[in-house]
């Protein structure tokens, strides 16, 4: 469309999403299933007024140069934006989006799922009724640890983790939490949730849920001292970022039982090298990242990256900014 705002979308995304970017926007979308290498990411974003990209893609000074001086902003398709280098488009005056809150209860949902799928065994279970194993009713066969009434340690007390807490209130079990910030009274006893520092709240929980942003602090978080301080009954459960839990260590303390099990969302790399020992491990359950994915957040995520897209090429605030500081500087 002459005269329009010309925008990169950098992967087909829901309807509720397009639908007002293609009105209002001379726009390219990517349409192959896998993510523009960077090559041709950055040929795309050259000369545009605003890119609508994903967790997959990487912003940073190089992919800001390529765009060019005229660009007004980056709408993540993604609450998380561990992808963007905040200081770098901040300094540039770009605002950036991202898409909180809709996608809580989807996320905690899922959460909930692995953490019950991993403590239950289901893939275990499936797999075997699949491969014929399936003789008789048996005592012994796949036993897990009770979800109801165990303990759960919530590390990131954020909406997710809080939704988390909602349902293992649900379960009857104790909830535990730790966060660089201790939360409100408040909301320490809506959730009937108690804070401990890591090295108490592990040790003490049968489930260890994370939900804390990718940092520099938080890289590696779970690492082989942590993960040593865990029961050996303990299942871990990640829908927070790969990188956040040590990938090698977690599998050296899966294959060794000093951890009982874990539901992973997340990987680090992503995908998951189908040589990575923790493909191997039956006791290690693994999806696609795929937290986010009902049809009805995966729609309204789209609805608020387009509204934080469009607001940006219009020169008007986005409705949900990761550096607000950047409306600060006029
Ligand atoms: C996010 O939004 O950060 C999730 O990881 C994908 O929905």
């Amino acid at each position: 469309m002459a005269g329009s705002p010309k925008v990169f979308v950098a992967r087909r995304i829901p309807e509720d999403g397009i639908e007002p970017i293609l009105a209002a926007c001379d726009a390219r979308v990517w349409e192959d299933d896998l993510p523009p290498p960077r090559a041709a990411l950055l040929e795309a974003i050259r000369g545009c007024d605003g890119v609508l990209t994903l967790l997959t893609d990487k912003v940073d000074d190089e992919f800001l140069d390529a765009a060019g001086a005229q660009l007004k902003v980056v709408s993540n398709y993604a609450v998380g934006f561990d992808n963007i280098d905040v200081p770098a488009v901040t300094r540039r005056g770009i605002p950036a989006g991202n898409t909180p809150g809709v996608l809580t209860e989807t996320t905690a949902d899922l959460a909930f799922a692995l953490l019950m799928a991993a403590a239950r065994r289901l893939p275990e279970g499936d797999r075997y009724v699949r491969a014929g194993n399936w003789k008789t009713w048996g005592p012994l066969l796949l036993l897990g640890p009770d979800v109801h009434g165990a303990t759960i340690g919530i590390v990131g007390f954020g909406r997710i983790g809080q939704a988390m807490a909602k349902r293992a209130r649900g379960f009857g079990m104790t909830v535990l939490y730790h966060d660089v910030h201790r939360a409100d009274a408040a909301v320490e006893a809506e959730h009937d949730a108690t804070f401990l520092p890591l090295e108490e709240l592990l040790p003490r929980s049968d489930f260890v849920t994370l939900h804390v942003n990718l940092t520099d602090q938080t890289k590696g978080l779970m690492n082989a001292e942590k993960l040593g301080w865990m029961k050996p009954t303990a299942v871990l459960v990640n829908t927070s970022r790969g990188p956040v839990v040590d990938g090698a260590a977690l599998a050296t303390a899966l294959k060794a039982g000093t951890i009982f099990a874990a539901g992973l969302d997340v990987t680090d790399p992503e995908p998951i090298p189908m040589d990575h020992p923790l493909v191997g491990l039956d006791n290690c359950l693994i999806v696609p990242h795929i937290a986010s994915a009902s049809r009805a957040t995966r729609g309204k995520m789209a609805e608020m990256a387009a509204a934080n897209l469009l607001a940006g090429v219009r020169g008007e605030r986005l409705p949900t900014p990761v550096n607000p500081e950047v409306y600060d500087r006029a």
